[in-house]
C-alpha cells in the first residue's frame, strides 16, 4: 500500500510554574550537555552556553556605580563565582542569576519586560523579584540576591532563600482530586503549577510511558547525537514528585473515560476517580502501512524508550534512511550525521519544510544538510522495506541497516471521542482550555483552542505551547479563569542552524527575509504575512528580535480586550 506522508509534526497542525520548588528537589540545569551537536561550523548558542558559566564582568559584591546600569537595562557580572544579572528599573536595582534554568542561556541577552526577564533562546520568563519561572519552558526558578544601594553604588549581598510554595486548605467548591491524564509537557507543567499555586488536594498524574516526564525535544537533538546524557533527559527528579505529593503513575495506560461517573478506567482494570480532569494525551506518530514497516530496524521517535532503542540501534548501524523531511526527520538526520552515520532522507515534497517556513528557508535547510553529507531523495516516497533496503516508489532501492520514520503525528483523541467530548481534529476547548464537558480541561498537542491573534481555532504541536497550556489549565482548574493567549513559539536546531518561530502562520502569502539565513553572516528575521497581516516571525541568530516580536504580538492581543 502506498504511504501518505503527512504534515511535519510539531509545527502547525492545520488539518487538522512550574518547578518553582525547593532547591533540593530541583533537577540540575541542563546547560551545555543539552545543546545540539556540532560537527561543523560554529554554533553561536553553544559558544554562549559555554561562556554562561564563566563569571566575567564586574564583581557585584564589591559594588558598582549605579550609573553603570542604565535605566531599563541589564548588566552581567558575578558574586562569589556565580554569574549574576543586575536589572535596573528606575531607581530600583534587582539581582538574579544570569543563567536560564532551562538550557542555560545567558539571560543578559534576553529582554526586560516590566519586572520580568525573558530568555533569549526559548522565551521562558522569570520574575526579577521572586526568581519564579513564570512561563515555560523553564520549570525551575532562578536565584535572587539582596541588593543594597549606598552612596550612589550598588552592592549585591547574600543570596535570598527561595520561598517554597505554601499549601492552601481546600476551599468549598474546589476539586478534592485532580487527575491529569498524560505526563508529558502539558501534564507535567500542570501538576507542578497546581502545587506551586497552593493546591492541597490530591494530584494523580497518569502516563502510558514507562519513564518520567521527559524532555521530548531533546530526543531528536542532543540525546540522539550523543551530546546529552540519558540521565539528563527527564524533566524533574523523582524527589520532586514525592516532595510535592504528586502521585506520578507510570506505565499506567488509561482505557476509558467515564464523564458521568467522573472516573478513568485503566487498562489494568482499576479506576481513578476525579473531581477535575486534565486531558493531556499528546500525539502519536503516524505509522507506515507498507510491507516491512514492522521490521525491527524501523524506528519511531516519541518517547524516551523510543530514544533509547534508537540510540542502541544507531551504535551498530552505518547507513540510515530517514523517511520524512519534517523537523523531526531533519533533526534526526543531523544527529545521525553527528555520529558519522551515512544518511539518506526520503520525502514527497521537493523542498523540505517549504510549507511551514517558505521555499527559501527550506532550500537553505536542504543545502545545509547536503553540505553536512545528507543525500536527499525528494519527490518520491517509500513503497516497501526489507531487511537490507528501503524501496522507493520511483524504483530506487536504498540500502539501510536503520530506518527512522518521521512522517507526522496524530493527536491522541480516542478517549475524548469515545467519551463524547466535542472534537475537531483535536479536542475542542474554549479560551480557558475547558472542553465541552465542565470540569474537564485539555492542553497540549490534543487541544484545539480559539487563537485570538488569528481569530481561528488552532492546534499546534509545540513544546512551549503544551507546557504553557498545562500551566493555564491548572490555574483554571483552581478557578482562576485565565484566558490562554500566549503567542505560539517553537524552535528547531540542526547542525549549527537554529531557528526560533513566534506566532502562527498556517497559511501565508508573503515571506520577507531581512538579513542572511546563515548565522555566521549575522542571521535574519523572517516575517510571514497573509493579506498584508503579520502572522509570525522567525529569527536566526537574532534572539532579541524574536522576543520583541513576541511582545508585539502580545500587545496586539491585549488591545483586543
Ligand atoms: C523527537 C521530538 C522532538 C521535538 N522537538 C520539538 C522542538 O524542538 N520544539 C518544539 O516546540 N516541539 C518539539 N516537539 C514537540 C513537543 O514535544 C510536543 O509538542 C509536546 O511534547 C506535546 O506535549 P503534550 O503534553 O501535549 O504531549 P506529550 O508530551 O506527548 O505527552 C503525552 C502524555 O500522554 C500520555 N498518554 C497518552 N495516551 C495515554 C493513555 N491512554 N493513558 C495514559 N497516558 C497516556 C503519554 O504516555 C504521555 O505521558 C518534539 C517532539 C518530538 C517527539
Ligand atoms: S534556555 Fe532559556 S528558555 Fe531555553
Amino acid at each position: 500500500m502506498r504511504t501518505r506522508i503527512h504534515q511535519p509534526p510539531w509545527t502547525v497542525a492545520g488539518d487538522s510554574a512550574p518547578g518553582r520548588f525547593s532547591q533540593s528537589t530541583r533537577r540540575r540545569p541542563a546547560f551545555v550537555d543539552q545543546r545540539r551537536p556540532r560537527q561543523s561550523g560554529v554554533s553561536v548558542k553553544s559558544c554562549v552556553s559555554e561562556m554562561v558559566h564563566e563569571p566575567g564582568g564586574p564583581d557585584f559584591a564589591a559594588g558598582i556605580a549605579l550609573s553603570e546600569v542604565a535605566d531599563g537595562a541589564m548588566l552581567r557580572g558575578h558574586v562569589q563565582g556565580e554569574p549574576v544579572l543586575l536589572a535596573r528599573r528606575g531607581g530600583e536595582v534587582l539581582a538574579v542569576s544570569a543563567v536560564c534554568t532551562h538550557y542555560g542561556a545567558p539571560l543578559n541577552d534576553g529582554l526586560l519586560v516590566g519586572d520580568t526577564v525573558r530568555c533569549p533562546w526559548h522565551h521562558a520568563c522569570f520574575s526579577l523579584r521572586t526568581g519564579d519561572a513564570l512561563r515555560a519552558p523553564a520549570l525551575n526558578p532562578i536565584a535572587c540576591w539582596r541588593v543594597e544601594q549606598r552612596d550612589g553604588r550598588v552592592h549585591v549581598c547574600e543570596k535570598l532563600p527561595h520561598a517554597a510554595p505554601a499549601r492552601v486548605p481546600l476551599a468549598a467548591g474546589m476539586p478534592r482530586t485532580v487527575a491529569i491524564l498524560g505526563a508529558g509537557a502539558a501534564g507535567n507543567a500542570a501538576a507542578e503549577t497546581l502545587r506551586h499555586d497552593g493546591y492541597s488536594g490530591r494530584i494523580t498524574l497518569l502516563s502510558a510511558d514507562e519513564s518520567r516526564p521527559c524532555d521530548r525535544p531533546n530526543l531528536s537533538k542532543g540525546f540522539l547525537a550523543g551530546t546529552a546524557s540519558a540521565e539528563s533527559n527527564p524533566l524533574q527528579a523523582p524527589a520532586l514528585y514525592r516532595a510535592h505529593d504528586i502521585d506520578l503513575r507510570l506505565d499506567a495506560p488509561v482505557a476509558a473515560l467515564d464523564t458521568g461517573g467522573r472516573r478513568l478506567q485503566l487498562v489494568d482494570g482499576s479506576y481513578q476517580a476525579y473531581d477535575a480532569l486534565l486531558l493531556a494525551t499528546g500525539a502519536e506518530p503516524i505509522r507506515l502501512d507498507i510491507n516491512g514497516a514492522s521490521l525491527r530496524h524501523v524506528h519511531y521517535l516519541r518517547t524516551l524508550a523510543d530514544g533509547r532503542a534508537l540510540v542502541a540501534k544507531v551504535l551498530e548501524s552505518r547507513r540510515a534512511v530517514v523517511i520524512g523531511a519534517s523537523f523531526i526527520g531533519l533533526e534526526v538526520a543531523a544527529s545521525l550525521r553527528a555520529r558519522h552515520i551515512d544518511v539518506h532522507v526520503v520525502a514527497p515534497e521537493t523542498i523540505p519544510m517549504a510549507k511551514i517556513l517558505g521555499p527559501q528557508v527550506g532550500q537553505f535547510i536542504r543545502d545545509l544538510h547536503e553540505r553536512n553529507g545528507v543525500t536527499f531523495h525528494l519527490g518520491t516516497t517509500v513503497a516497501a522495506i526489507d531487511k537490507q533496503s528501503v524501496h522507493l516508489t520511483n524504483g530506487e532501492a536504498l540500502r539501510a541497516d536503520l530506518v527512522v520514520v518521521g512522517i507526522g503525528v496524530r493527536p491522541a483523541v480516542a478517549l475524548a471521542e469515545q467519551a463524547g467530548l466535542a472534537t475537531d481534529h483535536g479536542v475542542t476547548v474554549d479560551e480557558y482550555l475547558e472542553t465541552s464537558v465542565a470540569g474537564i480541561f485539555a492542553a497540549g498537542d490534543i487541544a484545539r483552542w480559539p487563537d485570538r491573534l488569528t481569530g481561528e481555532r488552532i492546534r499546534v504541536e509545540h513544546w512551549v505551547v503544551a507546557e504553557r497550556q498545562g500551566q493555564t489549565a491548572a490555574r483554571n482548574i483552581l478557578g482562576q479563569h485565565e484566558r490562554f493567549d500566549a503567542v505560539p513559539f517553537f524552535w528547531t536546531e540542526q547542525y549549527d542552524f537554529s531557528l526560533a518561530y513566534t506566532g502562527h502562520a498556517e497559511r501565508f502569502d508573503s515571506v520577507e527575509i531581512d538579513g542572511e539565513l546563515d548565522a555566521r553572516m549575522g542571521g535574519c528575521t523572517i516575517t510571514y504575512r497573509r493579506d498584508g497581516r503579520k502572522l509570525a516571525v522567525a529569527v536566526v541568530h537574532r534572539d532579541l528580535e524574536g522576543l520583541r516580536a513576541e511582545v508585539d504580538f502580545e500587545r496586539a492581543i491585549a488591545s483586543m480586550q
